[in-house]
């Protein structure tokens, strides 16, 4: 396990005059979850984009040794980062399969795409069931198991996940939380979520990071993040 997979130094971003982040640096190993949790409107799912490319970011990204502050977002998929954002992205009117095939199509090998279609679907029994309807037509939960599973697609080194529970019944939630984790064992995958429910990404989380007005205020291993309910309480305003 390689200490720093993922660096961030002092990320500067915004939008236009507007300036969110205001220096956040982190370091994710690699085959962990980071939790980056905070109130609303503490720039979790700005610092998402700036790893993403989509919202330009002043600052070190370095991830696995490559520079990618400043990267377009497909140069950024294209080295392995996967953002599933806030709202899912999918496209209704498409088949559940159809949208899966979508997030292959920045890879060139065609046929190890084919196999990691079953790999999903192992994932997510659901989606095989319904690789046929269309997405549009799946309940939320489903919705973003497809999400989820078409940046699996990318087989991607780096997965960032933008609130997943939203809107989503408990049971449901623990469900796609377990998914991740079993995503994150079996296969290595390094992952970032961002997240309101704070209990559940703990729960799976290695590290976690709390934001607040973009800046980190308290770092540490989730366990014991977890453990200081009083300090985690006075930064998110409820409890663990
Ligand atoms: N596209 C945008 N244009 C201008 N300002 C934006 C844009 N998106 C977000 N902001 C502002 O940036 C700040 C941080 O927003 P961000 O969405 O990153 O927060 P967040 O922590 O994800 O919040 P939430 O918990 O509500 O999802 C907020 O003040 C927000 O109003
Ligand atoms: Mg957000």
């Amino acid at each position: 396990m390689s200490e720093n997979f993922l660096t961030v130094e002092d990320l500067h971003a915004g939008y236009g005059a507007a300036r969110v982040l205001h220096g956040v640096s982190l370091t994710v190993g690699q085959g962990e979850i980071c939790a980056i949790l905070g109130p609303n409107g503490a720039g979790k799912t700005t610092t998402l984009r700036a790893l993403s490319g989509g919202v330009r970011a002043r600052g070190t990204i370095r991830l696995d040794g490559t520079d990618l502050a400043g990267r377009s977002p497909d140069a950024v998929a294209r080295h392995g980062v996967a953002h599933v954002p806030e709202g899912r992205g999918t496209f209704m009117p498409l088949t559940v399969e159809e949208n899966l095939r979508l997030g292959a199509y920045l890879r060139r090998d065609k046929a190890a795409a084919e196999s990691d279609l079953e790999r999903v679907y192992g994932h997510f029994p659901v989606l095989a069931e319904r690789r046929g309807q269309a997405a549009g037509s799946l309940s939320g939960g489903e919705q973003q198991m497809l999400a989820i599973g078409r940046a699996l697609m990318l087989r991607p080194r780096l997965l960032l996940l933008d609130e997943p529970s939203l809107g989503l019944a408990p049971l449901v939630t623990r469900e796609l939380f377990g998914i991740v984790q079993a995503v994150n064992e079996e296969e290595r995958t390094t992952v970032i979520v961002v997240e309101q429910n704070a209990h559940l990404a703990l729960g799976i989380a290695h590290q976690a990071h709390v934001l607040e007005s973009g800046r980190i205020v308290l770092s540490g291993p989730a366990e014991q993040i977890r453990a200081d309910e009083q300090v985690v309480k006075s930064y998110l305003g409820y409890r663990v």
